[in-house]
């Protein structure tokens, strides 16, 4: 089947992907030399493609297995075992004897087979009971892994999750398997810049300086203009150079604002002009207007016009300062840098090393134009 070839979810190959050697390079450069890594970016800016992109390269590895997991949607460390021993056992389950043998280990976990209602495929989930019992469970996956013959790569993406969790010994538990077994290399990722830099950066936490951090950004715009000309052509389409640069200067080269913009240009048109990229952005504000309308209600009224002189300004870098908080009549500086505060804690905006930025680029634009 021939898909679409900007993707705006999932990872399918490396002819979908778009650049990001380097940071390949170094995700399997740790994962070679048992390290470990935290990737932070941004929301979507291509974080999980990044380590979907890195365990592609390692498929077919006699060296190496990958596990991935995602724990967005776990809240306690009873859920996330049962997640973890999901994916640690999808990897292994090609060998029915080893997968009776992890079963038999795994007892404690009471597997339940059934059928994945997503890929239709048999299953086998984890029900662990308590949290000791949880505990017991996690400990027996990694002296499971621990006792393999090859190395393994396990990713937890979203990792900020963890410090959610009511069980706040699940760091240090974590942090113990770090420590003890060499044949694992952890990739943690997230978004949430300050939380995840407290549980790696603080003296007091157990993750204490016992990962890399590798931050993302945008992808070369260079780089990223001719994927997305050769992706056109090699589906008979065209986009022209201007359209590209328009691209560009909507988008700041933000992955998922590119990959939209793109897939949708590349679905409804034959060739793709400045024009078309202008119509197709005012169609997506109107279609997200009631999302956007929502967003206004999660906002103090200081916060939204903090918003808005961001989005007008295209990212601003000295927000506190006295010219622009007269400009938008937004206070003192103490008022200003609260709701900043709050703005990145709910993920609003973003600090892109120069800038504060709207993480929804589309948002910002419905700002400007509103
Ligand atoms: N290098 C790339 N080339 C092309 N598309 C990419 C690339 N990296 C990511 N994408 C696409 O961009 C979108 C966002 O990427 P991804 O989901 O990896 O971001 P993320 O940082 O994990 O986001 P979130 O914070 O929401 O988890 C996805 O649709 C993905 O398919
Ligand atoms: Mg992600």
């Amino acid at each position: 089947m021939k898909l679409n070839p900007f993707l705006i979810s999932g990872y399918v190959s490396p002819e979908y992907f778009c650049d990001r050697e380097h940071e390949t390079a170094r995700v399997l450069d740790v994962i070679a030399n048992q390290r470990h890594l935290t990737v932070i970016s941004p929301r979507r800016m291509g974080k999980t493609g990044l380590i979907r992109h890195s365990f592609h390269n390692l498929k077919g590895s006699k060296k190496v297995r990958t596990v991935y997991i995602d724990i967005l949607a776990t809240t306690t460390l009873k859920e996330f075992t049962e997640a973890f021993g999901k994916a640690v056992l999808s990897v292994i389950s090609g060998n029915e004897s080893v997968v009776k043998k992890v079963l038999r280990q795994l007892s404690a976990l009471r597997p339940k087979f059934s059928i994945d209602p997503l890929t239709g495929e048999p299953a086998i989930t984890f029900q662990a009971k308590g949290g000791d019992q949880a505990e017991e469970s996690l400990n027996t996956i990694f002296v499971y892994m621990a006792g393999m013959p090859f190395q393994y790569a396990i990713a937890i993406d979203e990792f900020q999750q963890i410090a959610d969790y009511p069980e706040k010994k699940t760091e240090a538990l974590l942090r113990s398997y770090l420590q003890t077994t060499p044949n694992i290399s952890f990739i943690f990722s997230g978004s949430r810049r300050h939380v995840l830099a407290e549980i790696f950066s603080l003296p007091a936490r157990p993750f204490f300086n016992s990962t890399e951090m590798m931050e993302i950004g945008i992808i070369d715009p260079a780089a990223y203009k001719s994927f997305i000309a050769e992706r056109f052509a090699s589906g008979s389409k065209s986009v022209t150079d201007a359209a590209l640069d328009y691209i560009e200067e909507l988008t700041g080269m933000h992955t998922f604002y590119v990959q939209y913009l793109c897939n949708r240009l590349y679905g409804s048109l034959k060739k793709a002009g400045t024009n078309e990229v202008k119509q197709l952005l005012s169609v997506i504000l109107a279609e997200n207007e009631p999302v956007y309308a929502n967003y206004l209600t999660l906002l103090t009224p200081t916060q939204f016009r903090i918003l808005k002189a961001i989005a007008l300004n295209n990212g601003v870098s000295e927000p506190t300062s006295s010219e622009f908080i007269s400009e938008y009549q937004l206070g003192s500086p103490s008022t200003v840098s609260q709701a900043l505060k709050s703005l990145t804690e709910k993920q609003f905006v973003y600090h892109d090393g120069k800038k504060h930025k709207l993480t929804d680029v589309f948002f910002a634009w419905w700002m400007v134009y509103k």
